[in-house]
């Protein structure tokens, strides 16, 4: 399967310079969701996970099936003010200015293998900030599954002892 034929690139959006690339026709095949959701299982299956995290909102589309299909559960990861119970957060850098993340405190455990999920690896800023979560509740990331990786921006040497998997690769396009 060439899923790289599912992702749509718009030029130009949200601004000038950046090339978006959209997951939505992804999410309206079948086939193509029931293959992505495969192989980052087979990834969180290999690497023994036994809890699913993933960011809102484009991470939501591929943690949660991931989670049903290992038979583990799903933790999500918000944006400040939306999850009700007690919190921890964790800022992160954005090209201009930081941003946070929150997860309930008690959505993970001490000693859990946690494998995060997430659409899209640009910097790896949003991926830090959830590494920091789970180290802060001394469990360990087994584990990171995208969809789409930008090579360019070398996300990934932010969490260079930690096994990746990305579906599909993006450099200079
Ligand atoms: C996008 C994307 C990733 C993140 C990658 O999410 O879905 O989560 O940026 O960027 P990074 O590696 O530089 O941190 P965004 O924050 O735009 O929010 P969304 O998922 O709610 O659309
Ligand atoms: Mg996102």
């Amino acid at each position: 399967m060439n899923i790289k034929q599912y992702i749509a690139s718009i030029p130009g959006f949200p601004k000038e310079g950046i090339i978006f690339r959209d997951v939505t026709p992804i999410l309206k095949n079948p086939d193509c969701m029931k293959y992505v959701t495969e192989k980052l299982s087979a990834f969180a299956k290999e690497v023994k996970a036994d809890l699913i995290i993933a960011p809102e909102a484009r991470g939501f589309f591929f943690g949660i099936p991931v989670a049903l299909e290992c038979h583990v559960g799903f933790a999500p990861v918000r944006k400040p003010g939306k999850l009700p119970r007690k919190t921890m957060s964790q800022t992160y850098q954005l090209e201009y200015g930081v941003d946070e993340l929150q997860m309930h405190i008690d959505a993970i455990q001490e000693g859990m293998r946690v494998v995060i999920i997430d659409d899209l690896l640009a910097t790896g800023g949003t991926v830090e900030a959830m590494i920091k979560m789970v180290e802060f509740k001394q469990a360990i990331v087994a584990g990171i599954g995208f969809v789409i990786e930008l090579d360019d921006l070398k996300g990934k040497e932010k969490f260079k002892d930690i096994p990746v998997l990305s579906l599909t690769h993006f450099e200079g396009e």
